[in-house]
């Protein structure tokens, strides 16, 4: 049995008091969560979520990184400044990277290399937009951004990753993929992987992102391919935030 995984993305929101009092609130209600549980917090914030988060059932971990191990690279974060900060799992090829800042497969496979050499457990996130799924290639869209990792690290990779499948036009749009169409891709994501390594597959948690709440939360989690989520606009939420923590 897979151990489900739901991950708080909290994108750039938060302040020092507003992460204070929703990790608290999280902790507070974190007795009956048999889910693991982690937060992916803004890289200023790392250092809050390490002295709050440290002993207890809540993993963290930052929402980006660089590719590159240390150097001249204004601005960037790398794999060990995470680690340094106890950071279990950093998030990678977020849709919003891959659209905003022009992240490619390529891309985004180094920065997962370098996430695992590191340490890191990288949350390789995959999915299509709504073009590509009303052009019928979805799962072409999901297996060329797989490959491009399996191609750079080989599948065994995988073992040490979660995969979220995050269909872009179900984030932040309140629109959420049915329990059907989500629970389609994730089987085709794992069956891809089964192809190639049996056991990698079998282990393998593929998360769910996209406009998932309370509300939608245990059907979601109820398929069989779904093996936990990762949340947005609802991670802000403490109470909402548990309440998808308890359908895992
Ligand atoms: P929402 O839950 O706000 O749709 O965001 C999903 C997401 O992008 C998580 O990474």
């Amino acid at each position: 049995m897979r151990r489900k995984l739901v991950a708080g993305n909290w994108k750039m929101h938060g302040s020092l008091a507003e992460n204070e009092a929703l990790l608290s609130g999280i902790l507070a209600g974190m007795a009956d969560v048999k889910a693991g549980v982690a937060v992916c917090v803004p890289f200023p914030y790392l250092a809050q979520a390490q002295a709050k988060l440290t002993g207890s059932a809540i993993a963290w971990g930052a929402q980006n990184m660089s590719q590159q191990a240390k150097g001249a690279f204004t601005g960037e974060v790398s794999a060990s400044m995470l680690k340094d900060f106890s950071c279990t799992y950093v998030l990678v090829g977020h849709s919003e990277r891959r659209a905003i800042y022009g992240e490619s497969d390529e891309l985004v496979a180094e920065k997962f290399a370098a996430a695992q050499a590191a340490g890191l457990t990288p949350i390789l996130c995959v999915g299509e937009t709504l073009s590509e799924r009303e052009g019928g290639v979805t799962e072409a869209v999901v297996a060329r951004q797989l490959d491009a990792v399996i191609a750079k690290c080989g599948v065994a990779s995988l073992a040490k990753a979660v995969v979220a499948y995050e269909p872009v036009w179900a984030i932040g749009t309140g629109v959420t993929a049915s329990p059907e169409q989500a629970q389609a891709v994730h089987a085709f994501i794992r069956t891809k992987v089964r192809g190639l390594d049996a056991g990698v597959a079998d282990g393998l948690i593929i998360q769910y992102g996209g406009s998932m709440k309370a509300n939608n939360a245990v059907e979601l989690l109820g398929q069989p391919d779904i093996d936990g989520g990762l949340i947005g606009g609802a991670a802000l939420n403490a109470e909402e935030f548990l309440a998808i923590c308890r359908a895992g």
